[in-house]
């Protein structure tokens, strides 16, 4: 019989933390949901002692998640161990996850304490939190770097005072596999009573070895692993989910273990967490990237049109990637599209069926047939949606390369009025449009921090997809839009970026606790 080894996804915590990553409560939300379909054992929901959005964000995902148990990161601090818990307390399954570092650099530059005061602060920590939650992770920060002796001593008391799972992390991503497995091993010898806990292990990528660390861990008899679905992370990332997961699964006899993630649901979490940070994977990204199943070699091809295993190690299929032989276009109707959605596992009201099928209709007129992407764009757009505190009405545009370009942008705004503003701009079409906007806006303040730019699929009559990040008060909230008019979804990301902030603030305003 394998080994059930537990899959913690730490996305929206360690992954979220990371340059471009950041969220707004909606879409954790829905990545959350997405987690929890995907069959993750834990999901690590953030910080939330961190912000009151975070503690928010935390509150909530504890409300919706079904499965998974939901865990707060918490230093060993009594404040945070109490913020972490009234975060996870409504979960179904609640988590607090205690952390506390162990290396000498740490403790000595960082921490300012002294070997015996972590032992204790272990221990204090760990009990307090067991006073108000069953289920706690205690993390043994830059374990890997640490006295192995003095590690096995301070796990030790984490299990004294009641944690059920240990956590042996290589967080600055030092660790190589024989020496982390070997590391692994030895706590399990020497760590007493560690035999009726989980030992997890949560490694970075710094040298591009923390999937291989993770699975030498699991070999050692690591029980649970920490990964970022797309391995986002603190520099370089996590540990990549879908790596551990489709390593497990391809190589079960070598590792004599297996996991509970719906393999299935790979590429569609990949896919719904691109979308939403606007951080496309690399196309050579193992098992998720837009290579990984292509096989573009003569040889190759021929060896795979004769056999697919000549080649093929594991099948897209297995990873949800499937490929629709019937096209859609534009004399589809509702029922095709629904159909279409149904088999990439989308669901939708039917209210926003209708509006995505309107969607659909024009983007068919324009493009001979509309891809599974396209599809996935459009139902994006519409499941992460806030209210639209501003809404765009019209814009017109004058642009060419002998004038000055100016931008009408007409705005329904919260009150009720319509408010047009002209602008010029020497930098073009876009800059003027988001002058109007800082302009109609007003009251509010934020920076656009970040503006990037894609096409759903190939060729110029493809859709643009646009994402922008701007930052207010040390936050960042993304906008998001798809348009046949590459200027048409800048102006609508922007001013969906305006909406999430404000959505964002106003949530974080009603639960402060
Ligand atoms: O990398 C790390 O050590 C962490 C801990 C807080 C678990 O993220
Ligand atoms: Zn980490």
């Amino acid at each position: 019989m394998p080994r059930r080894i537990k899959i913690f996804d730490t996305t929206l915590r360690d992954g979220e933390q990371s340059p471009g990553c950041s969220m707004n409560m909606s879409e954790k939300l829905r990545m959350a949901e997405q987690l929890d379909a995907l069959g993750v054992d834990v999901i690590e929901a953030g910080f939330a002692i961190a912000s009151p959005g975070d503690f928010q964000a935390v509150k909530s995902i504890s409300g919706v998640v079904k499965n998974a148990t939901v865990a707060s990161l918490a230093r060993a601090l009594d404040k945070d161990i109490k913020v972490a818990y009234d975060a996870v307390k409504d979960a179904v399954r609640p988590r607090i996850h205690v952390f506390l570092a162990t290396s000498d650099i740490h403790m000595e530059y960082k921490l300012k304490m002294t070997r015996e005061e972590v032992l204790k602060r272990t221990f204090d920590a760990v009990s307090y939190a067991k006073s108000l939650c069953d289920d706690i992770e205690f993390s043994a920060e830059d374990a890997s770097r640490s006295d192995p002796d003095f590690l096995c001593r301070v796990l030790e008391e984490a299990i004294r005072a009641g944690a059920t799972t240990v956590n042996i992390p290589d967080t600055v991503g030092y660790a190589v596999p024989d020496e982390y497995g070997e590391l692994i091993s030895y706590v399990i010898k020497n760590v007493k009573g560690i035999e009726n806990v989980d030992v997890s292990v949560h490694c970075h990528n710094d040298l591009g070895m923390a999937t291989a660390n993770s699975l030498a861990a699991v070999k050692a008899g690591a029980t649970q692993v920490e990964c970022t679905v797309n391995g986002i992370g603190e520099r370089a990332g996590n540990t990549a989910l879908e790596e551990v997961v489709m390593a497990l699964y391809t190589r079960k006899n070598f590792f004599d273990a297996d996991c509970g993630v719906d393999t299935t649901q790979i590429f569609k979490s990949s896919k719904l967490l691109s979308m939403i940070t606007g951080v496309k994977v690399q196309p050579n990204k193992a098992i998720v990237g837009e290579n990984a199943f292509a096989h573009e070699a003569g040889i190759h091809q021929h060896g795979v049109l004769a056999n697919k295993k000549t080649y093929e190690i594991m099948t897209p299929e297995s990873i949800g990637l499937t490929e629709n032989k019937m096209v859609l276009g534009k004399h589809s109707g509702k029922h095709a599209l629904s159909d279409r959605l149904r088999s990439l596992g989308l669901t939708v009201t039917d209210e926003a069926l209708a509006e995505i099928f309107d969607e659909f209709k024009k983007l068919a007129d324009r493009q001979k047939s509309v891809s599974d992407r396209d599809i996935e764009a459009l139902v994006h757009k519409k499941s992460v949606s806030v209210p639209e505190s501003y809404k765009l009405d019209r814009f017109v545009i004058n642009v060419g390369n002998t004038i000055t370009t100016t931008s009408a942008v007409r705005l329904d705004c919260p009150d009720g009025q319509k408010r047009e503003v002209v602008t010029s701009s020497a930098f073009g079409p876009i800059d003027a449009s988001y002058k109007a906007i800082n302009d109609i806006v007003g009251g509010e303040s934020f920076e656009l921090v970040d503006f990037l730019i894609d096409s759903v699929t190939g060729g110029t009559d493809a859709q643009g997809a646009v994402t922008v990040k701007i930052k207010s008060e040390g936050n960042v909230y993304n906008g998001h839009a798809v348009s046949l008019d590459i200027v048409n979804a800048a102006v609508m990301a922007y001013v969906s970026a305006i909406n999430n902030m404000i959505y964002d603030k106003s949530l974080v305003k009603g639960g402060d606790n």
